[in-house]
């Protein structure tokens, strides 16, 4: 199927969605955003997909959402036709493992839906940035929830209130990224992570991401009961008799469930 504004591939067991709007640092507009929806609904369903890379740009993983389409509409079209509900939200609601690889700016919108992935992969010049409130509003796809659970509150409010931007280095050092690397080596370093994710059992994978996620929305005692649960369940599981074998027998695992 052909996209207008985003490019979409797959590598094996992995697929990768490029945002694709040069002309306006790909600012997250309808079109895109449903774009993205439709693409992570079909590898959800997929089973040749283990794991998705999310990128854009050198200059731009996103600028944020559309400014120029937000400025048309009012509170009662926002509310009816919610395209967060709709359309953005499938980032966070995807079952399996997704990284976000950062170059150039991610702001606004930009940087929330990186904060969807399950991780950050960020080149030296990328930008991250809350700037809603210079535009009159407010972070509004769970940048003020996600940023401080990622950052801490100091450097959430700071952003959030400020519209600064926080570069590659303090990102990293504020927990917001996992790892920074030469922007020539980005999207090889995504691949590399997402190439070892997608070759692991895609059911433990996702019951990973299920249990980590547990953390951002529930108390430690509930959290690690969850866990516990989903660990002894996983023992149902052939890959687990195939991982614990294939150590023991000093041999590579091959997973049936991928
Ligand atoms: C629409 C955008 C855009 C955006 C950039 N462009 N960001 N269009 N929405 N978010 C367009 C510009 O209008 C311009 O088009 C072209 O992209 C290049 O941008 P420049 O500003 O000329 O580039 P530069 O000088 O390099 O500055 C880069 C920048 C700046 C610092 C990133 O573009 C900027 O501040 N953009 C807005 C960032 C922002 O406020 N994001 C939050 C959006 S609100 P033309 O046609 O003029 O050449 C949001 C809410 C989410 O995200 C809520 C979810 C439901």
């Amino acid at each position: 199927m052909a996209y207008k504004t985003i490019q979409v591939k797959t590598e094996g067991r992995v697929g990768v969605i490029t945002f694709s709007r040069p002309e306006a640092l790909n600012a997250l507009c309808d079109e895109l955003t449903t774009e993205l929806a439709t693409v992570l609904t079909a590898f959800e369903k997929d089973g040749g997909i283990g794991c998705v890379v999310l990128t854009g740009s050198k200059k731009a993983f996103a600028a944020g959402a559309d400014i120029k389409e937000l400025q048309a509409r009012d509170f009662v079209s926002l509310y009816m036709q919610d395209p967060f509900a709709e359309t953005w939200e499938a980032v966070a609601r995807f079952r399996k493992p997704i990284i976000a690889a950062v170059s150039g700016y991610a702001l606004g919108g930009g940087c929330e839906i990186a904060m969807m992935c399950d991780f950050i992969i960020a080149s030296q010049t990328a930008k991250f940035g809350q700037p809603e409130i210079n535009l009159g509003v407010m972070p509004g796809a769970g940048g003020t929830q996600r940023l401080p659970r990622a950052v801490g509150k100091a450097k959430a409010m700071d952003m959030c209130l400020t519209g600064r931007m926080m570069d590659a280095e303090e990102a990293e050092r504020s927990g917001l990224v996992s790892r920074v690397v030469p922007a020539e080596d980005l999207l090889d370093v995504a691949m590399e992570a997402a190439e070892a994710i997608a070759v692991k059992s895609l059911p433990v994978a996702m019951m990973t991401k299920e249990s980590v996620n547990r953390a951002y929305e529930i108390g430690l005692t509930e959290g690690v009961r969850f866990e516990r649960r989903v660990f002894q369940s996983q023992f149902a599981l052939e890959d687990q008799s195939e991982g614990m074998s294939a150590f023991a027998e000093k041999r590579a695992a091959h997973f049936k469930h991928r």
